[in-house]
């Protein structure tokens, strides 16, 4: 089957995007507001891009509801700042329940009981459940597509400070199964690491 995109709808594009796109990490943004209120969501339109400055990537869509901006991208734009935290098994629950839509100023820190804690050098607070935080200034906002339901952003960030739990690491590398992330797939499923193996790179 071959789908032209341009002949069905954005909600259509976005199933087979999400489809078509996993399994996905997922970046567990926070932020604070201009007035300093803290501010916590999901996304998974995430990845890291460069090494050099450490540059991290993800793409928070207009509101399908009412085509406005969401909350994380606006204190980003407001502040220039944000903090990605890695989603693992033992908080993703609580990572789903920050994705409900609380009027702008809620925290989601409070309504999960998640705890808040200071960065170094921003603003915004990591979720200290998370067992890796990488602070992040703002390099550039893309907005991509109508300003509309259907558009959105791509938020390039700088990592300026890496927090890795210390039994995490070793020799620089990260545990990967000691982490336990999670991924997110199509619609309300998510993802475990299954089965993991290694193939080394051709010369
Ligand atoms: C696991 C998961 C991944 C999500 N990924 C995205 C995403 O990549 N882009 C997006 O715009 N919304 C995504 N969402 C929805 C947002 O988290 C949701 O709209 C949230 O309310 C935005 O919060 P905010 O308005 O405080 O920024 C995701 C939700 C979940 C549960």
């Amino acid at each position: 089957m071959i789908i032209d995109p341009s002949k069905q709808d954005l909600r259509a594009n976005y199933k087979l995007l999400i489809g078509a796109v996993l399994p996905r990490p997922i970046a567990f943004v926070s932020t604070v507001d201009a007035d300093g209120n803290p501010n916590l969501a999901p996304f998974s339109f995430f990845t890291g891009a460069t090494p050099a400055p450490p540059t991290v990537v993800f793409a928070p869509l207009r509101r399908f509801s009412d085509g406005q901006e969401k909350d994380t991208l606006c204190n980003i734009r407001a502040t220039g700042e944000f903090v990605v935290n890695v989603v693992t098994e033992d908080i993703v629950e609580l990572a789903n329940d920050t994705a409900m839509e609380f009027a702008p100023g809620v925290s989601e820190f409070a309504e999960t009981g998640l705890t808040p804690v200071p960065c170094e050098v921003v603003k915004a607070p990591r979720v200290g459940e998370s067992p890796i935080s990488m602070e992040c200034k703002l390099i550039q906002v893309v907005d991509l597509g109508p300003e509309a339901a259907g558009g959105g952003s791509l938020v390039i960030g700088e990592v300026l400070r890496f927090h890795v739990r210390d039994d995490l690491i070793e020799d620089g590398r990260i545990d990967t199964g000691a982490l336990h992330p999670v991924g997110r797939l199509a619609g309300a499923e998510y993802t475990t690491l299954g089965r993991r193996f290694t193939l080394e790179r051709k010369r």
